[in-house]
């Protein structure tokens, strides 16, 4: 991989730290200029570097109410200003820095200490200056503890051009004090820490392509490590394993960093650190005690060096093109307290539309209107479910998005009906690049506007070659272009604007292109001199850009309705913030078994990001999957938050109804069971809305302490529901190693066939024919699913549900089940039936089980959406009388030790059921499970009942 100059500069230094043993950071912290900030809650300081001794730098450090440490260093009064607006696109609000530390400001050190228990310290060391997090007096987080900070300072090609040549270079460092000194060994000092050359600091060229750098050197290099943490997991997009392996020291796994610089790459390669089309520069740190994280508000290309200086400890080195210092430290100590401290500065994730949960079908592309009716009549001659129809760019005119070719798409607004007919939507692709021409009315209007993104002139608009052709990209950085752009998507028209009319309620969003790709750019992209609102140069907020395009949509989507709706926009490129509005998929794979099994791997990298609405391209992007592959794939999709079937124009139709049997079958079935289990998804995106933790969970999320889970990366737990899956993703497999973390019973969802944990950590061999996908419950789960099958999901609005009682060996149970309108936000007025599902024993050795129904709402109100307390809920509200009518049809209980004696609702008369004597959840053995079904008990899904089953 070609690395950046600065890159090279960044890894030079760390290269020259590693081979001098008395290698010192230079940055120090005046010490008689800590002072309490006028804020009351910031300290703030004076740096200095002894390379630089007139450069100034500000040192910025707080605690915030939940415990997250925020770093900032800047250059003060440079000849420039850094970017320093990264975390405001990132962050939800200006967090809160807590009032309730104790800070001490010492000769050496300023020192903080919080925390329940008192047991947080935070030492900031001003000889030289390195930040450390400690708990229990443990280091946890040490940021300059190696010294690679550097702020490359504002400097000009005359003054560097007028300083002498770098001298010898001296073994230790040197004496400011002597002034005739100082000169000679400043610059000698300065070369043995800058280097001696000057790599790319004005110029850089890349293939073709030349980069003007007017502002010079102005990278930033820091080193962040985690004592005690031994795996490190997060900062997407990568196609890599999710326990990241290292790319420095020994061993090294890669040899270059994990690059993180938004791009369309071409069948990008399955097993690499190369910078895909977003980035989130959030990492998680773990070990079997703690969990801790850092998130690097930085909105440049940046390259992360990972290594591994002993199994219980990680180093990483971040280096990037611009921009301040803004780190936060996430203080954990668990998993969830990570995610809800990353997901409390930049959002949770937005609670989506539940149809959005469906299966999507698309394709580049459905031809005409008439291809996509067809399309449609042929998923319901094959009873097969789907919810939303996708348009790719070919349905525009010339690519100008929102005009239809009306050659082929004659009648858009009569198509969208006949899809909305069956209570389906259509999502149509409008991407960033407008063709610069006059019959193009948005084009014509971001000009006139004056919001198109400058050359690096700073005056003229950019133009590059995209779909299109000549193009000109919307710069969303400027403010002027926020209503505009939302004007764009009303529905009806509104005053003399243009507004796509031609659309629907129904008509959702794909933005696609947005990192931005520019055909003939630099890497595919915009020049990084280009200007953007503000005077800021292109390369200080690429890694933002796509985020603004596809945040700025779903916000457009949601206005156009009154009352709002929630919107549906899938992005390709994505940023810290981006889950607070949209989807992402994994872009362009390849139709590989490795490019499948790496989706996964990717997807789970995105949950942990706090960005769980993720998904790959089903059957692979480019290529033309064998049925087998085709069938494992939707296996895979099946089991993703967002499960969309996409494919590369030149591939053959391989819509599922067009396979032979037995694959058709085998995928009708896969899709029936992604539409029976949406109450799941749908309750864990719930959760994952309210308190930041993933949809996704691997191993080392669910189960923190058990090492031999921190690896693993192909099987993983869906929200808190208990379902365990491991998609296969290899050809010719007849059973698959699931391992099981602790010592407890889980139940094979189809066969019920039991497994055991025991003794804790341990790897079962469970049945994976191409017929089946391994799928457990764990002992201890309630699963409500809705089993009967509908041509889309807001069809099974009224159905009936089935709850399978899986018993922990102990003989209990739990579950949830969230349900609202799944549509709007009247969620948030309390609209809503959130209901706690349990079993449990009368007493410790009863044989007899009591099943209930609870409001969970009512017992906790503050948590039950997200962004408000529901001060006034009421379980009567109106979306739950809306479904008082809604039933439980069957309960299927797992492990019970033996035959019941009777079962009614309690004060009811007997139900009607069966039982199968199988095994007991609290045998010791494995085999089928005992199962018990109750049909019909005639219960409501949205009121309080108790099932008595009695031994
Ligand atoms: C690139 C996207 O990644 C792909 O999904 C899409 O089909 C093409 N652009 C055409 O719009």
């Amino acid at each position: 991989m070609l690395q950046a100059a600065f890159c090279r500069r960044g890894r030079a230094l760390s290269a020259r730290a590693n081979d001098s043993p008395s290698w010192r950071s230079p940055y120090t912290v005046d010490s008689s200029s800590v002072a309490l900030a006028p804020d009351q809650v910031s300290f703030t300081a004076a740096v200095i570097s002894s390379i630089y001794p007139d450069i100034k730098f500000a040192l910025d450090v707080r605690v915030h109410e939940d415990g997250v440490v925020r770093v900032r260093m800047d250059e003060v009064d440079g000849i420039r200003k850094r970017y320093n607006e990264a975390a405001s696109w990132a962050l939800l609000d200006e967090p809160k820095a807590s009032r309730d530390i104790q800070w001490t400001v010492r000769k050496k050190d300023l020192r903080a200490v919080y925390g329940s228990m008192k047991d947080v310290e935070l030492v900031v060391s001003f000889d030289p200056l390195k930040v450390t997090l400690l708990r229990n007096g443990k280091e946890q987080v040490v940021l300059n503890g190696r010294g690679l900070l550097h702020m490359e300072h504002f400097r000009t090609k005359e003054s560097v051009a007028q300083s002498k040549p770098p001298m010898d270079i001296p073994e230790e460092g040197f004496d400011v004090d002597d002034s005739n000194q100082v000169v000679m060994q400043a610059n000698s000092r300065t070369a043995w820490f800058e280097g001696e050359t000057e790599d790319g600091w004005w110029e850089e060229t890349f293939s073709s392509w030349t980069d003007s750098k007017p502002k010079g050197p102005e990278s930033l290099s820091i080193d962040i490590d985690f004592p005690n943490h031994g795996h490190l997991y997060g900062i997407p997009q990568h196609a890599t394993r999710l326990d990241l392996p290292t790319t420095t020291g020994e061993n090294a796994y890669y040899s270059d960093p994990y690059r993180l610089y938004n791009a369309d790459v071409f069948e990008y390669l399955a097993d690499s650190t190369m910078s895909l089309y977003g980035s989130i520069p959030v990492l998680h740190a773990h070990s079997a005690d703690s969990t801790v994280g850092v998130f690097d508000a930085v909105a440049s290309e940046t390259w992360i060096d990972v290594s591994r200086p002993a199994s219980t400890s990680t180093h990483t080195h971040w280096i990037s093109e611009s921009g301040i210092l803004d780190v936060f430290i996430l203080p954990g100590p668990t998993p969830s307290d990570v995610f809800a401290q990353y997901t409390g500065l930049t959002g949770t994730p937005a609670l989506p539309a539940h149809w959005a949960l469906g299966y999507h079908q698309c394709r580049w592309n459905y031809v005409s209107s008439d291809d996509v009716r067809s399309v449609q009549k042929r998923f319901d001659e094959e009873d097969m479910p789907v919810d939303v129809f996708w348009l790719d760019i070919e349905y525009a005119e010339d690519h100008k998005y929102f005009v239809w070719d009306k050659k082929n798409f004659p009648d858009p607004v009569d198509m969208t009906h006949d899809v909305e007919a069956l209570a389906r939507k259509m999502v149509v692709i409008v991407d960033p690049h407008l063709k610069r021409t006059s019959d193009y009315p948005v084009y014509q209007q971001a000009m006139e506007l004056g919001v198109l993104v400058k050359q690096k002139d700073g005056n003229n608009d950019y133009e590059g070659w995209c779909w299109s052709g000549s193009a000109s990209w919307p710069d969303f950085f400027n403010p002027a272009s926020w209503d505009w752009w939302k004007s764009l998507f009303k529905t009806e028209q509104h005053g003399s604007q243009w507004s796509w009319l031609e659309s629907t309620v129904n008509t959702f969003i794909w933005n696609d292109m947005n990192e931005p790709a520019v055909f003939n750019g630099p890497e595919i992209s915009m020049p990084r001199d280009n200007i953007h609102y503000g005077g800021w140069e292109h390369r200080d907020v690429h890694n933002i850009n796509g985020m603004l395009f596809s945040n700025l949509t779903s916000q457009a989507v949601i206005d156009r309705t009154d009352p709002p709706r929630r919107p549906f926009v899938l992005t390709r490129s994505f940023y810290a913030g981006s889950q607070r509005f949209g989807a992402m998929w994994t872009g362009d794979n390849l139709g590989t078994w490795e490019h499948m099994a790496v989706g996964v791997k990717m997807v789970l990298a995105n949950n942990i990001a706090g960005f769980s609405f993720a998904g790959s391209d089903v059957g692979g992007f480019f290529g033309n999957p064998e049925p087998e592959m085709l069938v494992r794939w939707y296996g895979v999709g099946a089991f993703a938050p967002f499960f969309r079937a996409h494919a590369h124009i030149d591939t053959k139709r391989r819509e599922p109804y067009l396979l032979d049997e037995p694959y058709k079958s085998l995928v009708r079935g896969i899709l029936r069971l992604r539409y029976s289990m949406l109450p799941i998804w749908y309750t864990a995106f719930r959760e994952a809305s309210v308190t930041g933790l993933p949809v996704l969970r691997p191993h080392y999320v669910a189960f923190p302490h058990d090492e031999a889970g921190f690896p693993i990366d192909d099987q993983y737990f869906i929200g808190s529901s208990g379902l365990l899956v491991k998609p296969v993703t290899n050809k010719d497999v007849t059973e698959m190693s699931v391992y099981l973390p602790e010592d407890q019973v889980y139940y094979d969802y189809f066969s019920e066939h039991v497994y055991r944990g025991a003794p804790a950590g341990k790897e079962v061999t469970v049945p994976a024919e191409l017929h089946q996908i391994p799928l457990l419950i764990r002992g201890g789960s309630i699963i409500p699913t809705r089993e009967r099958p509908r041509r889309s999901s807001p069809l099974m609005k009224h159905d009936p549900f089935t709850l399978r009682v899986a018993l922990d060996k102990d003989g209990g149970a739990r579950g949830e089940l969230y349900l609202d309108d799944g549509e709007t936000y009247f969620h948030r007025e309390g609209n809503i039936v959130w209901r706690e599902l349990s079993a449990e024993k009368p007493a410790k050795k009863s044989k007899s089980l009591r099943i209930s129904s609870r409001d969970l709402a009512l017992q906790k109100p503050t948590q039950a959406v997200e962004g408000v307390a529901l001060s006034k809920y009421s379980g009567a509200n109106e979306f739950a009388r809306s479904m008082e009518k809604v039933r439980v049809e069957k309960i299927i209980v797992l492990g019970l030790p033996a035959k019941p004696t009777s079962v009614r609702v309690e004060g009811g008369k007997e139900l009607e059921w069966e039982f199968n004597q199988g095994i007991a959840s609290s045998d010791k053995q494995e085999g089928t499970a005992s199962a018990l079904v109750i049909k019909d008990p005639r219960v409501s899904i949205v009121s309080d009942w108790d099932i008595i089953v009695a031994a």
